[in-house]
């Protein structure tokens, strides 16, 4: 692992007119220099970690709080990065107003579309794409159980991208999910919910693929191509917007380990610099020091592209090497 040196990912990425990105934390762009640092030098695109959900937006009924993501978005301007909205419609992460409140169908409709039009209004020409509907689709294909879901139907995708389009018509407008590029019934169910969409003009653009890949699941990557290829038939585009990959190792990673976690991201950025119309890779997070992931996977850690130090990581140099080279043809 070596130290950091010029000229980061982000002067790369930019001679390839190519997005290279990672979720932010507010707090820890404005408490630690070196995270700060080095996501200006690394990257071109920042996503609103935790900044823009619904229980840090509206802690209270009729209360914003814009705080987090006016710091990240003024940072991307002062830094000429482009900002990705991370999210407005997800089941999670939803104040206990509303999760736990009395509500109505057309109360909730209301909630949901004032919270489109103030928030994505409010950020308009300032946010490039969001993350409108996360995650609506659960494990068996159906729509998930969500507060949404279950008070307003189906129709509530619908509302959400009609709410967006018209608060920021110039606004790339994503559904994102986990396991898109899997062969199982989530997967299916995610694809009929897209083509659904667009069949009826549903304003959506783009799909959003998360990415969370344990690195004992490389076998998964390998099937992106045709998840890809199937989305871009209904005429949209794609990202990776929150890749990480993760392994159950106790103490240090070996350099085997870690050579294995480089292959994957390599992969992975490989796929997108070759792929037309897969517009951007978004890492989530890439510092093991500021880490989601032993929070929700205690036996699993090692997911970023530094290590705790802000050292480089073998994933690193594969990242850098593969967007160093030379263009594909675009098509
Ligand atoms: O802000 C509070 C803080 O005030 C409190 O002291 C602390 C105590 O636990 O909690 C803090 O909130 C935490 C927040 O992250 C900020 O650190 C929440 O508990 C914690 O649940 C939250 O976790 C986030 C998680 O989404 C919530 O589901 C992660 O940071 C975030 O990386 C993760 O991101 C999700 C994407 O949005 C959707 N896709 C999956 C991805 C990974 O789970």
């Amino acid at each position: 692992m070596r130290e950091d040196v010029q000229p980061g990912l982000r002067v790369l990425a930019d001679r390839k007119r190519f997005r290279i990105g990672t979720c932010v934390s507010a707090p820890l762009l404005q408490w630690d220099p070196q995270y700060a640092n080095t996501v200006r030098r690394e990257f071109n695109v920042i996503t609103t970690e935790n900044a823009l959900k619904f229980a840090v937006v509206a802690p209270k009924r009729g209360q914003y709080n814009f705080s987090d993501a006016d710091a990240i978005v003024d940072f991307a301007e002062a830094n000429r990065m482009e900002v990705r909205g991370h999210v407005l419609v997800w089941h999670s992460q939803l104040p206990q107003w509303l999760a736990n409140g009395a509500l109505t169908r057309s109360g909730l409709v209301e909630i949901l579309t004032t919270h489109i039009a103030d928030v994505v209004g409010r950020y308009s020409g300032r946010i490039a794409a969001w993350d409108v509907v996360n995650e609506a689709v659960g494990s068996d294909g159906a729509f998930r159980e969500s507060i949404w879901y279950k008070m307003i139907g189906k129709e509530y995708v619908d509302l959400a991208f009609r709410a967006a389009r018209s608060a920021d018509p110039t606004a790339r407008l994503y559904y994102n999910d986990y396991g898109i590029e899997a062969s199982d019934e989530h997967a299916e169910g995610i694809y009929e919910l897209i083509r659904d969409l667009k069949q009826r003009d549903i304003p959506v653009d783009a799909v959003g693929l998360q990415m969370h890949v344990d690195m004992n699941e490389s076998k998964r990557i390998e099937r992106l191509p045709a998840a890809i290829g199937r989305l871009r038939t209904l005429g949209l585009e794609a990202a990776v917007t929150e890749l990480d990959v993760r392994m159950n190792v106790q103490e240090h990673p070996t350099a085997e380990h870690l050579a294995r976690q480089a292959a994957i991201y390599r992969q992975v950025l490989r796929f997108c610099l070759q792929t037309p119309r897969l517009e951007a890779c978004v890492l989530w997070g890439f510092t093991d020091r500021h880490s989601w992931v032993p929070h929700f996977f205690p036996d699993q850690n090692h997911a970023a592209i530094f290590d705790e130090n802000y050292c480089r990581k073998p994933a690193y140099d594969a990242l850098a090497e593969e967007l160093a080279g030379p263009s594909p043809s675009s098509g």
